[in-house]
């Protein structure tokens, strides 16, 4: 059986990252999607809200389970029985990050596999921190996330900025 990881903050799930579970689903018999819960980042959605937000947003999409994890990512893959951890690579910059998270994981487990995947050109420059800014704004974040988690975002951050005018 081909287990593949896709690990994240997700914080939310974005459209973006729908797409790239939808093609790691298609190529393996069971996708984790392993939503960090000790994240360095200060999270705006707690873990439960992100989990939420990710089955939400992949609903529909078999062989995808999402779960909660924390501590190291190669322990989650050992666990899991996984023969890669898939990510998105949206620019130059991405790949430098991933290429360095990749290489630090290959030391501590040598089994440890990545698989990079491109993402589609018009939701590259897409971002978690981007859906935040715009919702937090009052603007419109439909084109940015799944349709039904534009709610929870907008109930949750409507209001937190307002412009001089
Ligand atoms: N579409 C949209 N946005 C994307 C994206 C895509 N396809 N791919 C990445 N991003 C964005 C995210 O929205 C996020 O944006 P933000 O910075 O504005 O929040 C950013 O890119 C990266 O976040 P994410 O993909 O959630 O990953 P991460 O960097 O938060 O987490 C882990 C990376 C989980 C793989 C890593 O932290 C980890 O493994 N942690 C566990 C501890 C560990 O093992 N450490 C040792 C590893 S070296």
């Amino acid at each position: 059986m081909k287990i593949l990881i896709y690990p994240g903050t997700f914080d939310p799930f974005t459209k973006g990252h729908v797409d790239i579970a939808r093609r790691a689903a298609g190529i393996c018999d069971k996708l984790y999607i392993a939503i960090l819960t000790n994240s360095s980042k200060n999270t705006t959605f707690s873990v439960d809200e992100r989990v939420e937000m990710a089955n939400k947003s992949l609903a529909g999409i078999k062989k995808v389970e999402v779960e909660a994890f924390d501590g190291l990512l190669v322990d989650y893959f050992k666990l899991k029985k996984a023969c890669a951890v898939v990510r998105g690579l949206r620019s130059e910059s991405d790949f430098r990050y991933e290429a360095e998270i990749a290489a630090a994981n290959k030391l501590l487990l040598p089994e440890f596999e990545s698989i990079l995947l491109p993402c589609r050109m018009d939701l590259a420059f897409t971002s978690s921190t981007i859906v935040k800014e715009v919702a937090s704004y009052g603007g419109n974040v439909s084109g940015m996330v799944a349709s039904d988690i534009v709610d929870m975002i907008t109930t949750k951050l409507a209001g937190k900025k307002k412009t001089n005018n």
